[in-house]
């Protein structure tokens, strides 16, 4: 298959690079393999950025990330740039990159693979074939609304505000982005605020019942207070497929997912902003975890989350569920055949370094093919 479709890969820093090193490996097996082919650039950021050019992006990548069909990053950060300005520190690479290229939709899948069902917090059954995707809105909501800050009402007392504002288009665009992943998954989405307290809630839950009836009336749509949401991930998260929610909700709500999985070293992410004239959809995939400096350089850290958020890239940004499937299938039978990097170590396991793990799913790949 013939394409000219387009993916950035920005390592970072940390242990950024050692997964990103596993997934290389992957993307050469899928061009090799499955006749994917892409146009694949690749880039620095964060502290290798900061070594390279003495800031954390140059507006050279940030203008590579703007017109390619997904960008894959590592992790960024560390104790080495620690004494820096917080203008440029490693981490400002990633908020501009969110920043600039407008991320409003945090897609974070909460996916229980069955090897690992005993790292969980919750009991087997209740998280054995877990696949859920949560949905924060990640650029409105009260971490950003007005006003803001910290007042002296005199006699010693202080007062504390934040607030909480959505506007209509902000609601509308990642619904839709919720309603179409559930297109491509179960037809199911649950929508999630406290519309029995909060008037932004109300506004969320008319505005989201908008663009159902208009635009998604095939999709299941119901709701739920934030509240019953926590509680009901925990009690029987299976009920759910996808849950859209405002930015603080789905703050909560995703690590609370997080956690009936089991490790951060499993975890993948998306960030999606807006399609383009071209009708590319801007995304930014990445593990939920950061850099790792304390295991960085030593070849123990686990692939297993980036090479996850690849598989995302191809489901979400290059409509290849086939390929995704593959990858997915082939992480769920290296762990069933009791291979673990340390960070998901299991009595009776295993103990492989980062490249063995990468070694075996290239193998497995080629066994399920
Ligand atoms: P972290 O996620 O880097 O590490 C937390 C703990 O989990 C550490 O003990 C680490 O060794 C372990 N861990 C994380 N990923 C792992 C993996 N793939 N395999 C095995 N073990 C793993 O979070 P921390 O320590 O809070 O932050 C370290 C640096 O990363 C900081 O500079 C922070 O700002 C940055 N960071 C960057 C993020 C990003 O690039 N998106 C996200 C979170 C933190
Ligand atoms: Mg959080």
């Amino acid at each position: 298959m013939a394409s000219n479709k387009s993916l950035l890969i920005l390592p970072g820093d940390g242990i950024g690079p050692e997964a990103m090193t596993e997934v290389r490996r992957i993307v050469n097996w899928m061009e090799t393999n499955r006749a994917v082919k892409f146009d694949v650039d690749e880039d620095l950021v964060g502290g290798a950025s900061i070594d390279a050019h003495g800031i954390p992006i140059t507006d050279e990548v940030v203008e590579k990330a703007q017109n390619v069909d997904a960008v894959l990053l590592g992790a960024v950060g560390g104790p080495k740039w620690d004494n820096l300005d917080f203008s440029i520190k490693p981490e400002r690479g990633l908020l501009r990159l969110r920043k600039d290229l407008e991320l409003y939709a945090n897609l974070r899948p909460a996916i229980c693979f069955d090897a690992l069902v005993d790292a969980s917090s919750l009991k087997p059954e209740l998280v054995s074939g877990l696949d859920i995707m949560i949905v924060r809105e990640l650029t409105g909501g009260v971490y950003f609304g007005e006003p803001r800050g910290i007042e002296d009402l005199g006699n010693g007392i202080r007062r504390g505000i934040n607030t909480q504002v959505y506007t209509t288009p902000e609601i509308h665009r990642v619904a839709r982005v919720a309603f179409e992943l559930a297109q491509k998954r179960s037809g199911r989405v649950v929508s999630s605020e406290k519309a029995n307290v909060m008037e932004s809630g109300v506004l969320w839950r008319e505005e989201v019942i908008k663009i159902h009836e208009s635009e998604f009336p095939d999709v299941e749509l119901s709701h739920m207070y934030a509240d019953n949401a926590a509680m009901q991930l925990v009690r029987a998260p299976k009920q759910f497929d996808v849950i859209v929610t405002d930015n603080l909700f789905g703050d909560i709500l995703s690590d609370c997912a997080a956690m009936l999985t089991g490790s951060l070293g499993m975890l993948p992410s998306a960030s999606l902003g807006d399609v383009d004239a071209q009708g590319r959809r801007k995304a930014l995939y990445e593990p939920v975890h950061g850099s790792a400096p304390d295991i960085a350089g030593q070849n123990v850290a686990n692939p297993i989350a980036t090479i996850l958020s690849y598989a995302m890239a191809l489901r979400y940004s290059f409509d290849m569920p086939e390929e995704a499937d593959l990858i997915e299938k082939a992480v769920q039978n290296v762990l069933a055949g009791g291979m673990r990097t340390a960070d998901i170590m299991a009595e009776g396991m295993a103990k492989v370094s980062t490249t063995t793990m990468g070694d075996a799913i290239l193998r497995e790949l080629d066994k399920l093919s």
